[in-house]
């Protein structure tokens, strides 16, 4: 499964660059808002710092001007996917901007159907938001499954890419869904980590170096 990371925090992405945990990042305009950064430059560092794609949403409606600026996005580098809402113009700027060749990334994704057009589109990556499902009583895993079972039917090679993931829960029943790839927080990879028999377990281990003065270098 591919980790992205769901932030426009330059330390945050570079920190977790270094374990190896970063094969792309996703920002949106609330991201970009939060890092109180101008949306080109703080992309273009984002860019430098991961070699996977980097998700930079597009500001307009329509999609002759979301074309527009997904043309301009992409020059800022080669790793960009150019973020567009899952609406009609959406898809039109999809379908132009995949056809130039550059990477897509459809997001505001929440039902299956919405999925199968994106497809159609011809996007890189459809967004599916599971935790905004959750937030009004429905289950976003049941999206995540849907999807699946969708593309797989017909083989399309859209990747899924599970957004708005806000627990290690969500992380961990999209890989078992089979999500291509997963987008979150820092503080949700970094998460994933903790269990409490690692912590007890060296605990005892620790005391037991104290203890037997055990030292390697
Ligand atoms: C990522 O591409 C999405 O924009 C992001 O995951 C949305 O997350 P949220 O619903 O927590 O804002």
């Amino acid at each position: 499964m591919k980790f992205f990371v769901d932030t426009a925090d330059v330390d945050a992405i570079r920190e977790l660059n270094e374990t190896g945990m970063v094969d792309g990042v996703t920002t949106n305009p609330s991201l970009i808002k939060k890092s109180g950064r101008d949306i080109l430059e703080v992309t273009k560092e984002i860019c430098a710092i991961v070699d996977g794609p980097v998700s930079a949403e597009v500001t307009a409606t329509e999609a002759g001007a979301m074309i527009a600026e997904g043309r301009k996005l992409v020059g800022i580098a080669d790793n960009i996917a150019v973020k567009v809402p899952l609406t009609w113009d959406g898809l039109k700027a999809c379908k132009a901007l995949t056809d130039d060749g550059h990477m897509v990334n459809v997001t505001l994704c929440f039902s299956a159907n919405q999925a199968l057009l994106a497809a159609k589109a011809g996007a890189t990556f459809i967004s599916p938001f599971i935790g905004r499902l959750d937030d009004v009583n429905l289950d976003g895993m049941d999206l995540i499954e849907d999807i699946r079972t969708v593309y797989d039917n017909y083989g399309y090679e859209t990747q899924i890419l599970a957004a708005s993931i806000r627990t290690v829960n969500h992380v961990l029943q999209s890989a078992l869904i089979g999500a291509d790839v997963m987008t979150a927080p820092p503080a949700v990879i970094k998460a994933m980590v903790n269990h409490p028999l690692t912590d007890k377990g060296l605990d005892a281990f620790l005391a037991d170096i104290k203890a037997a003065n055990i030292k390697i270098v």
